[in-house]
């Protein structure tokens, strides 16, 4: 017998509402918000400064955490967790890729990308290999050595990408990835994220204020007063 068994979307979000308290009063950023993430998805997010791009991201990262309603990414409820079962979750589910790297200049490559896999029960030479591997996946094979202030912002913003997928997370998450790029070096990072979300089935959730970034995930959500209107392309 066949059984079909309606598939739960990887995130979702319900009546999310969040309010920040701006000079004494509260702003609210969200109130209500629905969002539904299959897996395998890559959305682009966009909108005006201010619109709360970041602000979904952290409370996706878990770093954040919603007012009200609710939010899961898999098996987990967000909403419900406390902030040190928050992080643990973070370092086993996802990697974050950000804007200006944030890499640790007086670290090489291979140790920037070591360090989130400090904190797993690997031995220092199972480590090597896998910052091994994911150096040489994007492209940076032979770096292993170098320091990011030698590297350009395409390169370094590699490392940050091999250190967002070392420990093999099911979701990234980019907050304006390419922001700090030139055209040329922000395609070739783009085309990094198709790879990643085509081949390895990586879900992506990327702010990005630039349209023709955009362009490279399979959807659209604009963010304004609160709301997402989605622009779908075909795959
Ligand atoms: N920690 C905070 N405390 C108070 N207000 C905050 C905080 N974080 C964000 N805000 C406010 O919430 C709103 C949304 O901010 P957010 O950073 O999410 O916007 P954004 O869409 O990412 O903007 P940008 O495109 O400029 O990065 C803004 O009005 C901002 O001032
Ligand atoms: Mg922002």
């Amino acid at each position: 017998m066949t059984q079909h068994i309606a598939q739960e979307p990887y995130i979702a979000l319900k009546g999310i509402s969040k309010a920040y308290n701006i000079g004494g009063q509260a702003v609210p950023i969200f109130s209500g918000l629905d969002l539904c993430i299959p897996h395998g998805d890559f959305v682009a997010v966009m909108g005006p400064s201010g619109s709360g791009k970041s602000t979904l991201l952290n409370m996706l990262a878990g770093i954040d955490r919603p007012d009200a309603g609710s939010l899961r990414i898999g098996a987990s409820h967000l909403d419900q967790m406390g902030e040190a079962a928050r992080s643990s979750w973070r370092a086993h589910h996802m990697g974050i890729v950000f804007q200006f790297y944030n890499l640790l200049p007086i670290l090489t490559a291979a140790e920037n990308v070591e360090l989130p896999l400090l904190l797993k029960p690997l031995s220092r030479r199972e480590r090597r290999i896998r910052v091994e591997r994911v150096l040489d996946l994007v492209g940076l094979g032979g770096r292993e050595r170098q320091y990011p202030g030698v590297m350009s912002g395409g390169q370094q913003q590699r490392v940050g990408i091999a250190r967002a997928i070392v420990c093999d997370p099911g979701l990234l998450l980019c907050d304006e990835p390419t922001g700090d790029l030139d055209r040329k070096s922000a395609d070739e990072i783009l085309e990094m994220l198709c790879f990643l979300n085509r081949q390895l089935g990586k879900t992506i959730v990327m702010v990005t204020h630039d349209p023709q970034a955009a362009l490279h995930a399979k959807r659209t959500l604009h963010l304004d007063k609160g709301d997402f209107v989605e622009e779908r392309r075909a795959a």
